[in-house]
C-alpha cells in the first residue's frame, strides 16, 4: 500500500513512526503490519525501516507478546494432539560444532518422549543440523505434515525442514533482518524462534542460548535477556519453556563440518564420544524429559545399553537414510601444528567456524549448496598439553584451494600457554 493514502485504521508510515519516536505499538497496529507484510502489503522499505527503530527503541513484553502472536497467526499451527507420548522439543540459538541436535533426539524419544524437531539449513558460520543429516546417504529433509506427525507417533522422533506454511511472517522477516543488519534485537530474534516452536505444535521446549564468540550473542547479559524473553513467550503461550545458557567460545566436540559432525554424533549414540558433546546431550536430555514430566527416564542409560543408537537408526531409516552407509570422506586434509611445548588455553569458536564454512561445510548465500565432507577436525581441547610439532588442527575440503584459502590466519585459532587454563563451565546458568 502507497505511504500516506487513505484508508481506515493503521497505516505503515504511522506504525514506523510510533516505533521511532519511542512509542508503545497498540494490539491492532502489530496485527495489521504483521498480517499486511506478509500478504505483500506493507513493503520491505517500510518493514526495513520498523525493524530499525524496534532494534534502536526495543518492544515491551506486551508488544514482543503480542508480535509472536501475530507471527504464528500468520501462518498454520500443527496439531500433535494424535501423539500419544508427551512431545518435548529442543532450540539451539546455534554454535561451532553444535550437533547435539542429532544424538539428542533419539536419545529423548528412546526415553518416552516425542520430539518434533523442524530445524532450519546453515547461514554464515554456524552450521545447520540438516545439512548435517544430509551428509548421510539418501536422507531427506522434506516430510509433509502427515509424515511428520505419524513419524512421531510411530519412533517418536523427526528432524526434518519446517514447512513453508509456518510462521511465513517469519521467514519473509528474517531474510529482509538479515541484509538490513536488524538481526539483533533481541525482540525480534525472541519472536523468530518462539513464533516457528509454538506453531510446531509441542507442549514443552528446552532452550539452549549460547554465549561466546561462536555465538551471536557474545555477552552473558545479553544471552540472559535473550532467554528471559523466550522463556516468558513460552510461558504466555502455553508452552513449558526453560533456557540454559551454555558456553560457545570454544567449538562443542572434536569436529565442525557435517559429515564429520554426524560421525561423532554417531559415537556419542555408541556410548562413546567427546565429554563435552556427552555433558550437553545429557544435560538437555534431562531437562527435556523433566519438562515432559518422564521424571523417572534414565537418559546416561539410554546410551549405554543401545536404545538411544536404535531410536537413532529407526529416525534415520524413516527418512530414506541409510544409517549403515560409509559417510563422505574430504579429498584434501592439511594439519596444523602446534610451534612450541605449552597446553592449550583456547580454540576460538568464531575463528573455526568461519574457517570450516570457508572449506565448504557452510553457506554464504541460502541458495548455495555445501559439501558433506569439508570441515574442521580439532586434535587438541582446551586444557590438553602440546609438544611442538603435535597436530592442534585439521583442514578437511574437497579442492587444494579451499585450504590454501583458510591457511593464513588459522593458527591463530589455537591460543598456547605455559600453564594448563582454569576449567570453564559448560552450562552457565539455567533460567525457567
Ligand atoms: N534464529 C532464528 O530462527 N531467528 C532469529 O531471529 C535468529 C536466529
Amino acid at each position: 500500500m502507497a505511504a500516506g493514502s487513505a484508508q481506515v485504521g493503521p497505516t505503515a508510515v504511522d506504525v514506523i513512526r510510533t516505533k521511532r519516536d519511542g512509542g508503545r505499538l497498540s494490539d491492532a497496529q502489530i496485527d495489521w503490519i504483521v498480517a499486511a507484510y506478509t500478504r505483500g502489503d506493507v513493503a520491505d522499505e517500510q518493514m526495513s525501516a520498523l525493524a530499525m527503530a524496534i532494534l534502536l527503541r526495543g518492544m515491551t513484553a506486551g508488544e514482543i507478546a503480542r508480535w509472536t502472536a501475530a507471527m504464528i497467526a500468520s501462518g498454520e499451527r500443527l496439531d500433535l494432539s494424535g501423539v500419544a507420548r508427551p512431545t518435548v522439543d529442543k532450540h539451539s540459538t546455534g554454535g561451532v560444532g553444535d550437533k547435539i541436535t542429532l544424538p539428542l533426539t533419539p536419545l529423548v524419544a528412546a526415553c518416552g518422549a516425542a520430539v518434533p524437531q523442524l530445524s532450519g539449513r546453515g547461514l554464515g558460520h554456524t552450521g545447520g543440523t540438516l545439512d548435517k543429516l544430509e551428509a548421510i546417504p539418501g536422507w531427506r529433509a522434506q516430510l509433509t505434515n502427515a509424515q511428520f506427525v505419524r513419524q512421531l507417533r510411530d519412533i517418536g522422533a523427526v528432524v526434518c525442514a519446517a514447512g513453508d506454511h509456518l510462521a511465513p511472517a517469519d521467514r519473509k522477516l528474517y531474510a529482509l533482518r538479515d541484509v538490513t543488519a536488524t538481526v539483533e534485537a533481541i525482540p525480534l530474534i525472541a519472536s523468530s524462534i518462539m513464533s516457528k516452536k509454538i506453531a510446531e505444535g509441542t507442549e514443552a521446549l528446552v532452550l539452549d542460548v549460547k554465549v561466546g564468540t561462536g555465538a551471536f550473542m557474545s555477552s552473558v547479559a545479553d544471552a540472559r535477556e535473550l532467554a528471559r524473553t523466550m522463556v516468558d513467550l513460552g510461558a504466555a503461550h502455553d508452552v513449558r519453556t526453560v533456557a540454559l545458557l551454555t558456553d560457545m567460545s570454544t567449538p562443542l566436540g572434536r569436529t565442525v563440518g557435517n559429515a564429520i559432525e554426524v560421525a561423532e554424533a554417531v559415537e556419542v549414540l555408541a556410548g562413546g564420544g567427546p565429554a563435552d558433546v556427552v555433558e550437553l546431550t545429557l544435560t538437555l536430555a534431562r531437562e527435556m524429559l523433566d519438562a515432559a514430566g518422564l521424571t523417572d527416564a534414565d537418559p546416561a542409560a539410554a546410551l549405554r545399553d543401545g536404545r538411544a543408537m536404535d531410536s537413532w537408526r529407526a529416525m534415520i531409516r524413516a527418512q530414506g537414510g541409510d544409517p549403515s552407509a560409509p559417510l563422505p570422506v574430504a579429498a584434501e586434509a592439511e594439519l596444523i601444528r602446534a610451534d612450541r611445548d605449552g597446553y592449550v588455553a583456547a580454540v576460538d569458536a568464531r575463528t573455526v567456524g568461519v574457517a570450516a564454512w570457508r572449506l565448504g561445510a557452510g553457506r554464504a548465500r541460502k541458495e548455495d549448496p555445501v559439501s558433506a565432507a569439508a570441515g574442521v577436525i580439532l586434535h587438541r581441547r582446551p586444557g590438553d598439553a602440546v609438544r611442538a610439532g603435535d597436530p592442534l588442527l585439521e583442514l578437511r575440503a574437497d579442492t587444494p584451494d579451499r585450504i590454501a584459502d583458510v591457511l593464513p590466519g588459522i593458527a591463530d585459532a589455537v591460543r598456547l600457554t605455559d600453564q594448563p587454563p582454569p576449567d570453564g563451565d559448560l552450562v552457565i546458568e539455567r533460567i525457567g
